[in-house]
């Protein structure tokens, strides 16, 4: 009877334990993220407008505090676009295993997203800094990344 009462309780913590198991490996398989825009739309409406702001640092020195703090507020958003551009899903359109590549954290789309938010990143501290020749050379860096990412995958610009 013991023995029984014993066994009926293992096979209820089984139960449970594979209940736990299976509700993480849903929890794992449940995308972390979600792509609303497409890289064009990430293009358009956060890279091109920050890019402006971050390139325009020599031709339109920064005069005071606010402008620099745009400076600053569009290089960390740069840097966050890199971010953007990882997001499983989003880019496939261009090379069908990118998504195999972010899973594998490797490929070129995932080093000139990664070099784009590590130079603008960059950029942030020089704004944060208030460092015009140093920002002067981050911003030939992430131009250098722009057109190397167009150059695989945007042949047309
Ligand atoms: C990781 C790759 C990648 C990086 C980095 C990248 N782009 Fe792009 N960009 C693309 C792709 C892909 C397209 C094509 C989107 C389409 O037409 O569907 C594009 C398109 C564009 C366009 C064309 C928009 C239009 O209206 O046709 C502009 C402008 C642009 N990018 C600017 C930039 C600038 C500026 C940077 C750097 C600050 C940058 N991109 C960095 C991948 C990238």
């Amino acid at each position: 009877m013991k023995t029984k009462k014993l066994s009926v309780f293992m096979l209820v913590q089984s139960l449970f334990c594979l209940g736990l198991l299976l509700a993480g490996v849903a929890m794992a398989q449940a995308p972390m993220f979600q792509p609303v825009g497409t890289v064009l739309q990430i293009m358009q409406g956060v890279v091109v407008p920050n890019s402006d702001v971050v390139f325009k640092v020599t031709s339109k020195p920064p005069k005071d505090d606010k402008d620099w703090a745009a400076i600053q507020n569009s290089a960390l958003t740069l840097a966050e676009a890199g971010n953007l551009l990882l997001i499983p899903g989003r880019a496939a359109v261009y090379k069908s295993d990118i998504d195999a590549d972010l899973k594998k954290g490797n490929g070129d789309w995932v080093k000139y997203a990664k070099a784009l938010t590590v130079m603008s990143t960059k950029a942030f501290h020089a704004a944060s800094a208030k460092d015009i020749k140093e920002l002067d050379t981050i911003t030939d860096d992430i131009e250098a990344t722009c057109e190397n990412c167009h150059a695989m995958y945007h042949p047309q610009k």
